[in-house]
């Protein structure tokens, strides 16, 4: 399987420490994406839509665990039970609201990813698809030992070389 970038998200954050770990916490922090101009015309009636969601690689994750203490606990739980980006195949994904479209680029709200962030894919955020229906439950993440909206990242999860280094 190859999979090719299809952009660039720009956001506020050149380093991963201090950085909001979810979109919940980046209220206000705008950012966009720069999509390669030879995919504008797949861009056609996605103003339209408050929400995306995008999918990006994690580019500057360390190693792969299968156990981490993500941002949120102080225990250690299976990678697949988190959001960490030290995935298998580390792939990021945030619903973000939609601003407006011009050429190609995109302009978001809520941006939880790293400047120059590999962009993989958009979608339409559509509430009929994605919200679920029935009772949902939170995990371990029923008692975080701080609220997502304010707790901001650090460099646990990231590579050595970030951007500025050689
Ligand atoms: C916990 S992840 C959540 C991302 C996404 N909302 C998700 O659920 O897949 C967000 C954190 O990943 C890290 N991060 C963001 N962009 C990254 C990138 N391009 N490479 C590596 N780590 C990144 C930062 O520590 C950031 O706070």
């Amino acid at each position: 399987m190859v999979c090719q970038p299809i952009g660039v998200l720009r956001t506020p954050f050149k380093e991963i420490s201090d950085m909001p770990i979810q979109p919940a916490g980046a209220q206000g922090v705008y950012g966009y994406i720069e999509l390669n101009h030879e995919l504008v015309d797949g861009l056609t009636d996605l103003d339209g839509f408050s929400h995306v969601t995008v999918l990006y690689h994690f580019h500057h994750t360390a190693e792969v665990r299968l156990h981490v203490e993500p941002f949120l606990d102080k225990s250690s739980h299976g990678v697949f039970a988190t959001r960490a980006p030290c995935r298998p195949n580390p792939i990021g994904l945030s619903v973000l609201r939609l601003h407006k479209v011009v050429g190609n680029l995109i302009e978001l709200e809520g941006v939880d990813m790293m400047d120059e962030t590999p962009l993989l894919d958009i979608k339409p955020y559509v509430p009929e698809f994605d919200l679920p229906t029935g009772p949902v439950r939170s995990g371990w993440l029923l008692e975080p030992v701080a609220p997502v909206r304010e707790a901001r990242s650090d460099d646990r999860f990231a590579s050595g070389l970030q951007d500025g280094d050689d």
